[in-house]
């Protein structure tokens, strides 16, 4: 049983009020987004006429204590192949990591590059990070893999080469030169290619590529053969740990509802990644729903706590 008050947003997203401490999940769940105060010394409001927001003023003890006493917690909460994501700026990094060490086997950085400059920064470096710690349990946890958009110098000269079929990238197939590979000859017309130190892929393979037109034939004599990459057939490149891709609120089109309210983008991408449709995502400290937004639209049940009663109506006029 609860004992935080629970408002229903829909039959997929609960919203329970009061200190994350006090929750009582029964089922474990598959993902948990964990943004807490960030032990910023800060009040944060939404603006200076406005009284929406929360606290975050701590001595380092208390803080710790506050991380500590919430990641044994929710650590029980979570399934065995689940990931847990907890966010955090870099400048405060330390103690939370300190924490996630001790109790996680896996823990990596990935690394949002949440603005490109701090304009009014001068007396120290603009601080353009915050760092999301994935914590996993066990090394084979739920993991799908997702895409960023490929960087548009990277797309503008990489792409140059033309045919029939579209604009293509040369992929190699020849083998590094410090390296062996496949050894065999390959015949195209009445010109060979044999390279010392190998192929990359197997005869068949290439030989079948060649057959499919995907194999860039140089001009020149002795140059190599390249294998035609598509720029239509990869829109994408599987996606990496530094999200440079995604922009703060402030920096992006989306509308803030709150203090340190995260873009639904973020939290689209760490659900796609950790879940499958209708899993359960929990957000124990949750703002203005940002998780819940992106369950939403991304088809997982969420449960939502927070200790501040304004983000109901907040929450209630996001997802309705
Ligand atoms: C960084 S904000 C979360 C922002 C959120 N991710 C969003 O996109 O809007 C941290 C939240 O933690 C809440 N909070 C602080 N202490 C809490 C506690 N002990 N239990 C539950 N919520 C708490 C605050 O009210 C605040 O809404």
């Amino acid at each position: 049983m609860e004992s935080n008050n629970l408002h229903q947003i829909t039959d997929n997203i609960e919203l329970y009020i009061g200190n994350a401490l006090n929750m009582n999940i029964e089922k474990k769940v598959n993902m948990i987004y964990f943004d807490p105060p960030f032990n910023s010394n800060r009040d944060y409001k939404l603006n200076s006429t406005n009284s929406l927001g929360f606290s975050d003023k701590w001595t380092d003890k208390e803080y710790e204590e506050f991380i500590s006493t919430n990641i044994d917690k929710l650590y029980d909460i979570l399934e065995k192949d689940g990931t847990l994501f907890f966010h955090i700026s870099s400048s405060c990094m330390y103690i939370p990591e300190r924490i996630l060490r001790n109790k996680f086997k896996f823990v990596e950085p990935i690394f949002w590059k949440k603005c490109r400059s701090k304009n009014n920064v001068k007396k120290k470096l603009g601080s353009v990070m915050d760092i999301i710690w994935k914590c996993n349990k066990i090394s084979k946890s739920k993991f799908n893999l997702v895409t960023q958009a490929k960087d548009k110098k990277y797309l503008e000269n990489s792409f140059k080469n033309k045919d029939d079929v579209g604009n293509y990238a040369m992929g190699h197939l020849v083998t590094e030169k410090t390296k062996k590979g496949y050894m065999y000859e390959v015949d195209i017309g009445d010109r060979k290619f044999n390279p010392p130190s190998g192929w990359r892929i197997k005869e068949e393979v290439l030989k079948d590529l060649i057959q499919k037109n995907r194999v860039h034939l140089p001009k020149k004599k002795n140059a190599n053969l390249y294998k035609k990459i598509y720029l239509h057939e990869n829109p994408g490149k599987p996606c990496t740990d530094l999200w440079d891709d995604i922009h703060s609120i402030s920096q992006g089109s989306e509308i803030r509802k709150y203090p340190t309210a995260k873009p639904v983008k973020l939290l689209e991408r760490l659900i796609k990644i950790s879940t499958n449709e209708n899993d359960c995502v929990y957000d124990p400290m949750c703002g203005s729903g940002t998780t819940a937004d992106a369950c939403h639209r991304l088809n997982r049940r969420c449960i939502l706590n927070d200790s501040n009663e304004d983000v109901v109506s907040i929450i209630e006029n996001r997802i309705n």
